[in-house]
């Protein structure tokens, strides 16, 4: 996506000088900060302290941190403990495994000395496959936001998002905004509602300020003020990403997604849930059984902003009130409306899900 007219994607590698490029997205919204990655320990700290962050940039993040391993020796040995150490870095986006195991088995092919040409051809290649994805979820959604555009009559579709799930969370065009993104661009009105999602504000930090970069019309809102809107007749469409998506249609994405498609079930307002098949886990058909990520507690207790000094950290609770800090929750499938893939757009079941993906019948949990 642009910023001030200069095309950007999420991440980018310098293969000439052995690193990776990133923007630092700790730094949004008030500074853009190319970050530099130059080693394994690098990648592993950008995904675990989230200068980048969605499920589908993780995977990518993984791929060029395997990469960047392999400048230390490219044994049977280095790639499997690179493995390991993204794998640690964060437990629920199910890309992330998806991207070590894909780089694991395009080196398993080839001997050693041709791995560091293998790995860095296999990480572009997980970068371009993610933007196409993406591009594709976003026109399959566009057309859902275009037939909603015409049962309602007059003014712009109503959207409400909650977190970041925009071309920062992948590599470009984004999951949930992507079809925002592509409806945009075909003319149709919109406004989106941002649920700023606390405790980390991606959606005040990064959706708004992709949507302000964009020309997008939206309004900023309180996590708490989605289902009040929704009872007002003032939503006609969420719209989320997933970090991890079961065989059988249940969806994990950041802490308080559930909340809202319990509000949306309650007033008949359509939930759809937008995902590459990367985040696909065809090993899991329970949502009960994704593991749910305990971040520190300081991230509920202290708010970062801008104030007249610059960007400050401010603690918001007593000193002696500790937090508890789960990231993820699980939405059953039977809240979901449907799944916008770029494949098209399935039922949240396992039957609306191995129809998109007949070549994973194999893949029984
Ligand atoms: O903790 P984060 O910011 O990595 O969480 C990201 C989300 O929850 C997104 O909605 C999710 O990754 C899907 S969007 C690509």
């Amino acid at each position: 996506m642009d910023v001030n007219g200069i095309p950007y994607r999420t991440i980018w590698p310098e293969q000439e000088r052995g690193v990776v490029r990133i923007i630092d997205q700790t730094r949004l919204p008030h500074e853009l900060v190319i970050a530099e990655l130059r080693t394994l320990d690098d990648a592993v700290r950008a995904i675990r302290e989230m200068w980048v962050r969605g499920a589908p940039l993780i995977g990518a993040t993984a791929a060029y941190g395997i990469c960047l391993a392999l400048a230390g020796g490219a044994g049977d040995q280095i790639v499997a403990e690179a493995g390991e150490r993204l794998l640690a870095a964060r437990p629920t986006a199910v890309n992330l495994r998806w991207g070590v195991e894909r780089m694991r088995a395009a080196l398993a092919a080839v001997p050693p000395h041709q791995r560091p040409r293998i790995g860095w051809q296999e990480a572009a290649a997980i970068c371009d496959e993610d933007v196409a994805a993406n591009r594709s979820l976003g026109e399959h959604g566009a057309g859902l936001i275009e037939k909603i555009w015409h049962q309602r009559g007059d003014g712009p579709v109503q959207i409400l998002t909650h977190c970041n799930a925009g071309w920062l969370a992948t590599v470009d065009w984004g999951t949930a905004l992507a079809p925002v993104y592509v409806a945009h661009q075909r003319g149709i009105p919109l406004h989106v509602w941002v649920d700023e999602t606390r405790p980390r504000n991606q959606g005040a930090h990064l959706t708004a300020w992709e949507l302000a970069a964009a020309g997008i019309p939206h309004h900023l809102i309180a996590d708490n003020a989605g289902g009040h809107l929704m009872q007002q007749g003032k939503v006609d469409l969420c719209l989320v990403g997933t970090d991890r998506t079961t065989a059988g249609g249940d969806v994990c994405n950041k802490i308080g997604t559930y909340l809202k498609a319990l509000a949306a079930r309650d007033n008949g307002v359509p939930f759809y849930v937008a995902l590459p098949g990367s985040t696909i886990d065809w090993r899991l058909r329970d949502g009960a059984a994704i593991p749910i990520e305990e971040r520190d507690q300081d991230e509920v207790l202290f708010v970062q902003g801008r104030g007249e000094q610059g960007v400050a950290r401010v603690r918001i609770a007593p000193a002696r009130t500790p937090a508890a800090n789960p990231a993820f929750d699980v939405t059953p499938a039977r809240l979901v409306t449907g799944l916008i893939t770029e494949r098209g757009i399935c039922p949240a079941s396992e039957q609306g899900l191995r129809q998109l993906y007949p070549e994973q019948r194999q893949n029984r949990c």
